[in-house]
Parts: structure tokens; sequence; C-alpha cells
């Protein structure tokens, strides 16, 4: 589903956002039965406080929010929405001024409040509906957040219904809508294209593997961004445990965000030359499944020993990789639900990140900030290339040993870069595992505002 502002009516209700220092003056401004009912309430502007204040009917006349002190805010990502998630369902709008920074993406929090996926199931409340204050970036923020619900709709179905085919099915949707070009390469066709190693890790499914691309832009910065689009991963022949299986519909999470990306993107009306690639497999079990220490080749022409058939993202995303390369882009992106090591080190909140380029680095973090998607970054730690070297290939997909998990993947993929300086690779958790105000529990966009923030600061 998606989400946006609503349109003012006579039934909206103004909203009084409140900080504990200015509780006293924003009071003040209302009527001696509102102020009243904030005291024996106990409203006092604390941080993920909501009470609607009635008329003398009983019926809502005005709405308070806090905002807390500095200290609050800071264990919770999004100050406004926490208060307005315990907003009964209505029409809601900003009656004075809010002065906390980064009041546009504030706004976004309360939008994705909004949010729910409903494929198989309707929702009933619709949460607190917002109208737009006159101070807002209204079509960038609309923009993020049907970006956002995109994202989530997509990691949250299943791959019953969110097959290698299913998920090209809606990348080209989104190329239609923006008049973007549209290929795809499938099968074993794969093969003939000199893409090995997307067929290798594909050719065990039903659904033939295939690698999906979209271009859009004639001028501009070359940016390729490549999202992994593995719809299911049940490890392969070195199959995962069940409890490490349950989440595995999420592992097409880097494809959902690269698509989210790519939405803003185009939704914006940035201009960029852009392609996005999504190699899309299940990574299976069967006859035809690809084995450990079966040796690969690349479409770069590396030889790859594969120790572990559960290590395949890096697989299929090196072919990309490589292709992306072949067109000189500016600037490759690619982001990843890559390791469980990624997972244990940082949780599910940060998204890590790794740059060739320092200077990249830095306007991601600070991009982050301003975005309200937190970003940390990680080393492209020269000294453990050594470790993907096996003794029989060029390249090991799994080293042993399981030291720096997350940086020998990145490392991996690194190896199929052709300007190391210019590439940047997010290896995601792209979940939500429990709901928190602005963000449902689920599929998780992390990282694209951030992105899209810095590639205007770095490109525009
Ligand atoms: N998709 C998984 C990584 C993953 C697991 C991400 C759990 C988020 C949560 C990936 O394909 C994988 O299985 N990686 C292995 C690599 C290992 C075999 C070198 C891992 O991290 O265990
Ligand atoms: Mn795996
Ligand atoms: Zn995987």
């Amino acid at each position: 589903m998606t989400v946006g502002f609503i349109k003012c009516d006579k039934e909206t209700l103004p909203v009084y956002v409140v900080a504990p220092e200015n509780l006293e003056s924003i009071l003040n401004q209302l009527e001696n039965s509102s102020q009243n009912w904030a005291k024996s309430n106990k409203f006092l502007g604390n941080f993920g406080q909501a009470l609607v204040c009635p008329d003398l009917n009983g019926k809502p006349k005005c709405a308070l929010l806090g905002l807390g002190t500095k200290k609050s805010r800071a264990r919770e990502r999004f100050t406004l929405a926490s208060a307005a998630s315990k907003l009964p369902e209505g029409k809601y709008f900003l009656k004075n001024n809010l002065s906390l920074e980064n009041r546009d993406y504030e706004l976004l929090g309360w939008l994705m409040l909004g949010y729910s996926f409903d494929r198989y199931r309707k929702k009933l409340d619709a949460g607190p509906g917002l109208v737009a204050p006159d101070w807002a970036d209204v079509a960038k923020i609309e923009a993020m957040a049907k970006a956002e619900c995109l994202c989530c709709d997509l990691i949250n179905t299943p791959a019953s219904d969110m097959s290698p085919a299913d998920l090209e099915y809606s990348a080209n949707e989104l190329a239609n809508k923006f008049g973007a070009n549209f290929s795809v390469i499938k099968g074993e066709n794969l093969l003939k294209m000199n893409f090995p190693m997307i067929h290798s890790v594909g050719r065990a499914a039903q659904t033939m593997p295939r690698l999906i691309e979209l271009r859009h832009g004639s001028s501009g910065p070359k940016i390729s961004l490549i999202g992994k689009g593995v719809c299911f991963d049940t490890g392969g022949l070195n199959m995962k445990s069940g409890s490490s299986m349950g989440l595995m519909k999420k592992d097409m999470g880097g494809a959902a965000n690269i698509l989210a990306l790519a939405y803003m993107i185009m939704q914006c009306d940035h201009s960029y030359q852009l392609q996005v690639l999504i190699p899309a497999v299940e990574n299976s079990v069967s006859a035809t499944s690809f084995r450990p220490q079966d040796v690969l080749q690349s479409r770069k022409g590396l030889t790859v020993e594969i120790n572990n058939t559960d290590a395949e993202g890096r697989l299929v995303l090196a072919d990309a990789l490589t292709y992306a390369g072949e067109g000189e882009p500016d600037l490759i992106i690619s982001m990843a639900t890559l390791t469980g090591a990624a997972r244990v080190a940082v949780g599910p909140d940060l998204a890590p990140f790794y740059a060739g380029s320092d200077l990249h680095a830095q306007m991601l973090m600070s991009a982050s900030k301003t975005t309200l998607d937190p970003l940390w970054q990680m080393p492209f730690w020269d000294p453990y290339d050594a470790l993907i070297e096996p003794p029989i290939a060029d390249l090991d997909n799994a080293p042993n040993g399981g030291f720096a998990g997350s940086i020998t993947a990145a490392l991996f993929l690194r190896r199929f870069v052709p300007t190391p300086n210019r590439y940047i690779h997010f290896d995601i958790y792209g979940w939500n595992p429990k709901t928190v105000p602005g963000r449902p529990q689920g599929g998780a966009l992390q990282g694209p505002r951030a992105i899209f923030k810095a590639l205007e600061d770095i490109f525009l």
C-alpha cells in the first residue's frame, strides 16, 4: 500500500507540538477548558505524549503532542511520529511551528504510521492523517514515503508471490511508470551473454534466474545501482537450519532498497544517467544445484571456489558489478542482505556501508544524520584480502575461520569493480524486528534516503 498527506477540511483538528520548555507559553494560547484538561491529564510535553482536548460537548477540539527533552529524543528515530502514533484515527494539521532539526523527515515518520502490508489482510485503522504544513517539501517527502512503501511491500511479500519473475514484474512496472528502458536476460541466455555465476546460483530453482536492468536519464553523472535479488535463500546444498531460513524471503532486500532509491531519483527527476541492475535468483536445492568445491568462472574471468553455497549473494552481485563497470560509471552502489556478520555487528537499526572514497563516506554520514536514515561506516580492510584467496582458484566465496564476515564479503565484491574509489557497498539487514513509531515491523528501508541526499551533495 502507499501513504501521503491528506487535504484539510473542517473536521481537521489543530495539533500543538509541545516541548517541556515551552509548555507554559503554548498552553497560554489555548482556551481555559483545554488548559485545564492538559493539566488534569498531566500533559507535560514529554517525549511520546499525546492528548486530545475536548470541547464543552465532549467533541475533539485540538490535540497536544510532546517532543520531550533532547536526551529522551535520542532514543527513538522519529520524535513527532512517536507522539502521533498515540493519536486516535482522524485528520490533523500542525498549528504551531515544529522546532525540530530534520523536520521534513519528522513528517515522513508521521506519514509512515499509515503504512501496513495489506496484500493478504486489510488493515482496519488507517492511523492519524496529516495535512502538509506550508513549509514542507511535499513532493520530496511524499516521494520518500511512497518509495519506502514500495520497498516494504516488496520485502514483505513471501517468495510464493515474489519469485525472480515477480521481482522482474515489479521492476518493469516501475520502469513503465517513469518511461525507463527495461530489459532482462534470463535462463540459458545468462550463459550466452556471459553471466555464469548468476546462472550457477539460480539454476536449481523452478523460476529461472535473471538479470534485470533498468535505465533512465540521458544526461548527468552515470550512476549504477545494484541490488541483491535473492528471492529466497535456502542456503543451497549447504542448507540453512530452519531458524536461519525463517526470514529469508527478505534476501531480496537489497533489490527492494535499490528500487526504492531509483523511485526517489526518478520521481524527483534528478538528472543522472541511471542504471539499475538486479540479479534475481532463488538459492534453491535440486539435482542441478551448484556444489561446495565447484569452481565457477565469473564474467570478469576470475575463478571462484565455492566453499559454501550459502555465500551466494556475492556471486550474483559479482557478475552484475562487472557488467556495471563495463559502462564506466561515475559511481557504483551495491545494496545487499549479504552477511549475518553485519547483523551481529550493528543490529537491525544501522546500515553498515563501505566506501572506496573518504569523501563519499563523509557525505553519506552527514546525509544520514539529516535524513534520519542511520548509517555506519565499515572498512575495506586491505590486509584481509588474503583471506579470500584460496589455494586452487582466484577467489574463495566463503573463507573459513569466519573472521570479519561482512568485511571479507565487501572485499570480495570490490575485486569485481574497475575503480574501487568509485564504489560504495551496503550490507543491510532489510528487516525491522518490531514495530516502532514510523517503522512498522517487517521489510525495512535502510539507506536510500541518505544515499539520495548524498548523491545530490556529491553531484548536483
Ligand atoms: N542472506 C544471507 C545473509 C543474512 C543472513 C543476512 C541473516 C541477514 C540475516 C547470506 O546469503 C548468507 O547466508 N551469508 C552467509 C555467508 C557465509 C556462508 C560465508 C552468512 O552470513 O552466514
Ligand atoms: Mn546465503
Ligand atoms: Zn543470501
